[in-house]
């Protein structure tokens, strides 16, 4: 289903680390919207049509909890729109367009993997992390968690909502405050594994796709990209893979590693 416009009142908006916040909408339930999917994603906007910057903020679905009636994300401040996000207050109205994106198929990734715990490796890195958490969540409920491997640059964040959904939490920093001391492919050996997914810096992703061409693992990337209308309209977000040019708003954010890496 496409992509829907809507407005959702703000229930939380709070920093959970530095320069990183967590903000929570209440999701209009009963109003026929589709339901998000993990790796699928949201356009933000908490300013005017006539007010700067431009264009809304992609952010990546977080968690969705439709007893509870919340979507959440997590995002970085790091630019006027981001900022601006940030200063939204409890109660106030977010305008969202979406469920953007293909996200990643649940189900598909389960038979692949046997729908065994511990069959599938989830790489995450920094704010990559974020999409990972529905990912986890709906691997698990069909009884498939996850090994969850996350590099940060410091201090990790947000891993806590990991415990439940995974088969085993791995950390790698690059300063050493937390787990391995150095990259997160460092301690990755995806020959353990039926499949990995992966989310975070491109040089991150590069390298998980390359241990995984290595032993004959698929693997999936999210990618992230500047985006002007989400909706696969501008061409804006175009990257180019083996198969030719596609769009990641649209064809993505989800790929084959080996499309986009190989
Ligand atoms: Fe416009 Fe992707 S952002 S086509």
């Amino acid at each position: 289903m496409s992509a829907v416009k809507f407005q959702a009142e703000v229930v939380e908006n709070v920093q959970i680390a530095p320069d990183i916040c967590r903000m929570a909408v209440r999701w209009p339930s009963g109003e026929g919207l589709p339901a998000p999917r993990a790796g699928q994603f949201f356009m933000l906007r908490a300013w005017g049509f006539d007010e700067t910057p431009m264009l809304s903020r992609p952010i990546s679905v977080h968690d969705y909890d439709p007893s509870g009636g919340t979507l959440s994300f997590l995002y970085q401040v790091k630019g006027e729109g981001t900022q601006k996000l940030r200063a939204v207050q409890q109660g106030q109205t977010l305008s969202l367009t979406g469920p953007c994106g293909n996200g990643f198929d649940v189900p598909a990734i389960v038979r692949a993997a046997g729908g065994r715990n511990g069959a599938v490796a989830v790489v995450g890195g920094g704010i990559g992390t974020a999409p990972l958490l529905l990912l986890c969540r709906e691997l698990a409920a069909a009884g498939c968690k996850p090994e969850l491997y996350c590099g940060f640059r410091d201090e990790p964040y947000g891993l806590e909502e990991f415990l439940p959904c995974c088969a085993a939490i791995s950390v790698a920093t690059d300063s050493g405050a937390v787990g391995y001391h150095g990259l997160v492919t460092e301690i990755l050996h995806p020959e353990q594994f039926a499949m990995v997914l992966t989310c975070g810096p491109m040089v991150m992703m590069r390298g998980v796709a390359r241990l995984c061409a290595g032993v004959n693992v698929p693997c999936l990337a999210s990618l992230e990209r500047k985006m002007a209308c989400g909706l696969g309209a501008c061409l804006g977000c175009t990257c180019h893979t083996k198969v030719g040019a596609k769009t990641v708003c649209k064809d993505g954010p989800v790929f084959d590693a080996q499309e986009v890496f190989g």
